[in-house]
Order: C-alpha cells, then structure tokens, then sequence
C-alpha cells in the first residue's frame, strides 16, 4: 500500500537531480527504454523532461524522489488526442504501488488535459511486472513488434503497443 507520505505533483526544477538519478538508472539497466544506456546527463534530460504541453510530474517522500512519469501527446496534429504516457520507480522504492499510482495519476491527469486515449508504444514483452500491472489498469495490447528491441543491446525481443481509452 502507497505511504500517505508520498506526495505526487509537477516537475519543479530542483527536482532535476532526484528525477536523474531514477532515470540514470533505468536507461542504463537497457532492459525497459530503448534510450540508449550511457546516455549523459543533457540527452537523458532532452529525452525525459519534455517542452509544453508535454509534463513532467514526481512522486516524492521526505524530499526524496522515488518516482517520475512524463506525458503528453503521442503525435501530433489529427493523432494528438491519444496520450503518450512512461513511468519509472527507483529500485529502492518498486514493489510498494508507486508504479500503479503514477499511472493511476497520469490516467486522471490525461483525462484533464482531454486526450480520449493513452497508448505506450514500446513495452518490451520481457518487462513482465509492467506488462501486468498496465493491464490490471485497463491496457490491452493492441500490436506486437517482433525482435523490436534489443535487451542490455544484445538479445532481440519483442515489444509490445498497449491502448487504453480514457
Ligand atoms: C514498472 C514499474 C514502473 C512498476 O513500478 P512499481 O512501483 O514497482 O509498481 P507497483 O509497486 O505498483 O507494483 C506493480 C505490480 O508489480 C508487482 N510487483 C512489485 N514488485 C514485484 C517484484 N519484485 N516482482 C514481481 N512483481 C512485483 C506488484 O505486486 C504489483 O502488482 P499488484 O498491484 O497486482 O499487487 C517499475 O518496476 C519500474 O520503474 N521499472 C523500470 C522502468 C519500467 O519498466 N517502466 C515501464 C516501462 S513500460
């Protein structure tokens, strides 16, 4: 069950070092984002904290941040109105539903800014506890790339398109 101390709320400056530290190492686990493991600090930064209308909201506890998700429109133009949401939790804070929380918030907050949908683009389908909980929130998964990922840069697997409406 999720602490009452969590907070969840937008991205302020000063939380660009917690949110990094999350993202570092997520990018270079290379088994769940094809961003590529290494990256620097500027490019994970270009890469997670997007320009308008994209967000950037965090879950924090004590000051500390255990989690981030970004959202905004998966394409543009005629396609805008279906939202792209990612989510990250520090290995230090999985397992204790902040992952389903961020994503229960994104789902609200995407509702608020009026996209009718959400759709991940790329769940890798080796990422089993993720695959589970977007479909314990409603995800179904609409196409499958074959190999379309390469896991740690080595293996090829597939990866998964998943769609909700909002
Ligand atoms: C996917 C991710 C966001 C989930 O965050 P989390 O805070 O661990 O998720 P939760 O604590 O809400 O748990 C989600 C489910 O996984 C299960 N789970 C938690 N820890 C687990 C573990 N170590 N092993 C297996 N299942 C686990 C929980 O039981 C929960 O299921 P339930 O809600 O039915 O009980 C997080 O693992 C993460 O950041 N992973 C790396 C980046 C990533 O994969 N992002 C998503 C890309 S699509």
């Amino acid at each position: 069950m999720l602490n009452t101390r969590v907070e969840i709320r937008q991205f302020a400056e000063n939380d660009w070092p917690g949110v990094w530290a999350v993202v570092h190492a997520v990018i270079d686990a290379g088994d769940t984002y094809e961003y590529p493991p290494g990256a620097s600090e500027a490019e994970g930064r270009a890469l997670w904290i997007q320009p308008p209308p994209g967000e950037c909201w965090v879950a924090v506890e004590d000051g500390r941040v255990l989690g981030t998700y970004k959202i905004g429109p998966n394409r543009i133009g005629l396609a805008d109105h279906v939202a792209n949401g990612s989510y990250m939790v520090s290995a230090a804070a999985q397992g204790r539903g902040l992952g389903r929380a961020l994503c229960e918030h994104s789902l609200e907050r995407a509702r608020e800014l009026g996209f009718a949908a959400m759709q991940f683009n790329a769940v890798v389908a080796t990422n089993t506890r993720a695959l589970r909980l977007w479909r314990s929130l409603g995800f179904i998964i609409v196409g499958t790339v074959p190999n379309g990922f390469r896991l740690h840069g080595k293996d090829m697997v597939d990866f998964h398109i998943l769609h909700r409406f909002l």
